[in-house]
């Protein structure tokens, strides 16, 4: 066993569980979500059965009775003097599938590679005989690829030198290193909510107490309570992601921008920025070049940007970026080889080889987010008028409103049907969103119309199931 969870920890995670009858297999239901995506490691130790049913507010037979259920689906061993243990979740465990099974994917929003990638790989792999006779790694990065992204940074309106950037393996190692360096426990980070969950994580990992700003589809970011955030916590680091932000799919506005800016140079706090999914436009009404050169006009204010060719290119190639004055690389490269020792230097090849060809490379990217948006807004109109569909203007996914605090047992009821996805309240940063889910939309026309017909069919299974205190029947909506 390695780690214990407290009732009070699980009841947090839990959320507003209270969504059907009978009560223990909502629990159970929960629960079973948190080990699917992950938010409870394996050879985790439940908290005992009374303990928990007292802060559930529930009778002891009703958690043993969802213990029982999880022992059953083979979520959780109980063993004698160490009580209920969460288990590694194999290829047999109910719930967990392959794609082979014509399962469909939508947990992680990772459009498929851009179609001139094998060729650069083989180009690459021309040059091989010669990029062997190198070391094959170094912790800043290969030098012409600093300057490829430093050249992409000046066309987008940011003056940018080589010796600013940093390659990294992919954006997560990015803002993990970031974070280590920003970030101490204890440490204050204001964080959209909701949020790209595997960020806060990084900064949950550095001992971080995150407070939250809400991000609200069609409305954008709650200035009022970022401003109190900024004034009443005064934290070391904000991490945001001004364009096209995951999951909401929102932009912000040129004096949204300037507004967190100047929240964060009166306090001090340096700003995280996470531009991963900034380049993803399909349609956008407004260009904006990178948050750092619109801040610049605020003055005395420390900006981190990262990047990555994750959603742009493909998530498989790993190469990631961090921007940043000189001296905060300096202190990056010393603080890195803790974590790792540098990018490969092949696909750091590949990378540099694409950045001339990234006009096209982005029209590419936008043609196919553009299918998969009008699909997934489209069928969903027609299966689940109910809903509340955003329309966004680019990014991976959208943030669609159900109506009611049914995400986690939706997700639970496709996932029987074969259809895998997030719930809200994985996005979220101190508990909710139990009324959003995420859908990527990084998926062909006809998967996404495949996606959409499992959710109505789960929809209308929730829909049968008895109404509990508290929460609307959900009949109601549909
Ligand atoms: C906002 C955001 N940041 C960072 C990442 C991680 O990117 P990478 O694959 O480059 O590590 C993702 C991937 O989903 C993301 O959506």
């Amino acid at each position: 066993m390695d780690s214990r969870l407290s009732a009070r920890s699980l009841e947090t995670l839990l959320g507003p569980w209270r969504t059907r009858e009978p009560a223990y297999e909502a629990i159970a239901d929960s629960v079973r979500l948190l080990c699917l995506d992950n938010r409870i490691a394996p050879r985790t130790a439940l908290p005992a059965e009374r303990e928990l049913a007292t802060r559930l507010g529930v009778s002891r037979t009703t958690v043993a009775a969802a213990y029982r259920s999880l022992r059953d689906s083979g979520h959780i061993e109980s063993l004698r003097g160490s009580g209920s243990v969460t288990l590694p979740l194999g290829g047999s465990a109910p719930g967990r599938f392959s794609a082979d099974e014509g399962v469909i994917d939508l947990q992680q929003a990772s459009p498929s590679a851009w179609p001139g990638l094998a060729g650069a790989y083989a180009e690459a792999a021309g040059r091989t005989a010669s990029l062997v006779t190198r070391t094959g790694y170094d912790v800043v990065g290969r030098s012409g690829l600093r300057e490829a992204i430093a050249a992409h940074y000046a066309t987008r309106g940011l003056p940018t030198t080589s010796a600013q950037i940093m390659v990294t393996n992919g954006a997560q190692s990015a803002i993990s290193l970031v974070a280590s360096l920003f970030v101490s426990r204890g440490d204050r980070v204001v964080i959209e909510t909701p949020t790209y969950p595997h960020a806060a994580d990084a900064f949950r990992g550095c001992g971080a107490r995150l407070v939250g700003v809400p991000v609200v589809s069609g409305h954008g970011w709650d200035l009022e309570r970022a401003d109190h955030a900024f004034r009443r916590a005064v934290p070391t680091a904000a991490y945001l992601m001004p364009d096209f932000q995951n999951p909401t799919g929102g932009s912000m506005s040129a004096a949204e921008r300037v507004a967190f800016a100047e929240a964060a140079r009166q306090v001090g706090a340096t700003l995280i920025i996470d531009e991963t999914t900034a380049e993803l436009g399909i349609d956008r009404p407004e260009t904006h070049p990178p948050f750092a050169a619109t801040a610049a006009g605020v003055g005395g204010v420390s900006i981190v940007t990262i990047g990555s060719l994750g959603k742009t290119v493909w998530g498989g190639l790993r190469v990631g970026w961090i921007r940043a004055e000189i001296d905060t690389i300096r202190r990056l490269v010393a603080a890195r080889t803790a974590f790792d020792l540098g990018t490969p230097e092949f696909e750091q090849a590949v990378a540099e080889q694409l950045f001339p060809q990234m006009p096209g490379i982005l029209t590419q990217r936008s043609g196919l987010l553009r299918e998969g948006r009008d699909a997934a807004v489209e069928t969903l109109a027609e299966r689940l008028p109910a809903w509340d569909v955003p329309r966004v203007h680019g990014g991976v996914s959208l943030w669609v409103g159900l109506g009611e605090p049914l995400s986690s047992s939706l997700v639970m009821t496709a996932r029987r049907r074969g259809l895998l996805l997030s719930a809200g309240p994985r996005f979220a940063v101190d508990g909710g969103h139990e009324r959003h889910i995420r859908i990527p939309f990084t998926v062909s026309r006809h998967t996404m119309e495949r996606a959409v017909d499992i959710l109505a069919d789960a929809w209308a299974d929730l829909a049968q199931g008895v109404p509990l205190e508290g929460v609307e029947p959900l009949s109601s909506v549909i």
